[in-house]
């Protein structure tokens, strides 16, 4: 049993983050465990979490599981879980109350979570408890265990938790097995030490580490010969990618320069905090045809007052700067948000100042969300004096207002022509495929299987809120 610590997950050391790159093997003996047998995986979050399922995938497979339709079929269910917000915990929960049901007329399915959820220690306690039914508790940083923790977990038949709360070395050759053909998720660097006073990622997460860049660059590669058309580059706070390494000077800026020269059709990047944006980093993506004009720039809050309570180094007027400078050098760039409600102290007029912002900026999208103490947290300690139904009424304003400016900014592409790389059939059915524009707008046309995979050009021919639609012009 190996448990989740917080107080541990919070230190910064100073010890340097080794990079293994051996070959990634596991024992002959865990590779026939799943021969005949089924796997469901379930992932909750953000896209971090996606692409460590893409690992957890890769590995079931590794040990012969193949993937199931759904989960009544599997014989091991898995939630790769987040710990963001309090709401996906219910869901998480939820979610294992229906395994639970299962696992009475099917004793034998193994039943685990993994992800951010695993990392804290109220979680697992509730687990300890409540939920001695599971199998496993596997945590962020010990992912690449997957097959020895379950192997014993099948042995003992018990529930077997095994959490690291500080983060290991950065494992270069874990395997993948990627969701798309033609998009992938690229880690660029794990973890995040900005410790914004509302967020539990820093524990979950652990401290910054930044991939070298010739492994990143390498990986980029491999995937244009493998015929990938976009890249989105990974990270909870990509601008500060290198500031953690100590013998090289080599920034986010760099990267992207570097990674544009592989050839790849599309970059795209996430998370980008206002903080640490610098001007090179517009200047390339201005320069470089391949960086998409798309920028997801999370403000929070426009109140000076809640900003500093938050800890986001930034205030309103530095914002708009930011906001205004990349509008400038990128006319079509599409910038989206998130924003935080409700957040301890938040008054009547700091949520007009968050009203003021967005009627500024006219943002392309929002994700809007009402703040959720999280345990350990510095937020967690002040106190939550908004009563909900304040939030409520909060976020349904802002919705209106973020919708309203959404849905203008769609409006102006109609009858434009735009690039879209067509992903697959869009869930509408009937010959409807669906890809993105450049600008991260989800757009829904009539045509054929061959466009698949292809960036075509597409007019737009009708505007609805959450997309569009258009017709097909030529194909790439
Ligand atoms: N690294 C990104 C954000 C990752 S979390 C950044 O700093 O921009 C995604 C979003 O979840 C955050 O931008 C924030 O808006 C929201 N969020 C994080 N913690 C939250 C909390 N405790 N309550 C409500 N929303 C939260
Ligand atoms: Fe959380 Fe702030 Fe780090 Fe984003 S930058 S992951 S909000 S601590
Ligand atoms: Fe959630 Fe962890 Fe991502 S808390 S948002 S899955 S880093």
């Amino acid at each position: 049993m190996k448990m989740p610590n917080l107080m541990e997950s919070k230190q910064r050391g100073k010890e340097k983050v080794k990079i293994i790159k051996d070959d990634f093997i596991i024992d002959n003996d865990l590779k026939k465990i799943g021969q005949d047998k089924k796997y469901y995986i379930k992932t909750y979050g953000c896209q971090m979490n996606m692409r460590d399922s893409e690992t957890l995938r890769a590995l079931l497979e590794m040990m012969s599981y193949t993937e199931a339709d759904n989960y009544e079929q599997a014989d091991i269910l898995l939630l790769n879980t987040c710990a963001i917000r309090e709401n996906v915990h219910n869901k998480v929960f939820g979610m294992l109350g229906r395994f639970k049901h299962l696992k009475e007329s099917r004793p034998n399915i193994v039943v685990g979570i993994a992800g951010c959820m695993s990392q804290e220690e109220v979680v697992v306690e509730k687990i300890l408890s409540k939920y001695k039914w599971m199998d496993f508790v596997i945590g962020t940083h010990n992912i690449h265990r997957l097959p020895q923790v379950l192997d014993e977990a099948l042995e003992k038949r018990g529930l077997k938790v095994e959490v690291w709360s500080k983060e290991g070395d950065i494992i270069e050759n874990v395997p993948i097995k990627r969701d798309s053909e033609y998009k992938a998720w690229v880690n660029i660097m794990y973890g995040c030490d900005k410790f914004c006073t509302y967020c539990i990622v820093p524990y979950t997460r652990g401290k910054q580490r930044s991939r070298m860049p010739e492994d990143i660059v390498k990986e980029v590669k491999e995937l244009v010969s493998d015929g990938y058309k976009e890249i989105t580059l990974l990270g909870q706070n990509v601008n500060a990618y290198g500031k953690d390494f100590d013998n090289i000077n080599y920034n986010m800026s760099n990267l992207l320069e570097d990674v544009s020269k592989t050839g790849i059709k599309r970059i795209r990047f996430v998370t980008s905090h206002p903080w640490d944006f610098t001007d090179d980093m517009i200047d390339v993506i201005k320069n470089n045809e391949n960086i998409m004009p798309y920028f997801h720039l999370p403000i929070q809050s426009g109140s000076d007052k809640i900003l500093k309570l938050m800890g986001r180094r930034y205030n309103k007027q530095d914002y708009l700067e930011l906001f205004n400078k990349i509008k400038q050098a990128i006319p079509n760039a599409s910038i989206t948000t998130d924003i935080i409600v409700g957040f301890p102290n938040e008054t009547e007029e700091d949520f007009e100042e968050t009203l003021d912002v967005v009627n500024k900026c006219k943002f392309d999208g929002a994700y809007t969300f009402i703040y959720s103490p999280r345990v350990g947290t510095p937020a967690a300690k002040m106190e939550d004096n908004i009563t909900l139904e304040e939030k409520e009424l909060r976020l349904q304003e802002l919705n209106k207002l973020v919708n309203k400016y959404s849905r203008l900014s769609n409006e102006k592409l109609l009858h434009q022509v735009v690039p879209v790389l067509i992903e697959g059939y869009s869930e509408k059915g009937n010959n409807t495929l669906m890809g993105y524009t450049d600008t991260f707008k989800l757009v829904n046309v009539i045509g054929d299987e061959k466009y698949i995979g292809k960036i075509v050009d597409v007019e737009i021919t009708e505007v609805k809120s959450w997309s569009l639609n258009g017709r097909i012009n030529d194909a790439d």
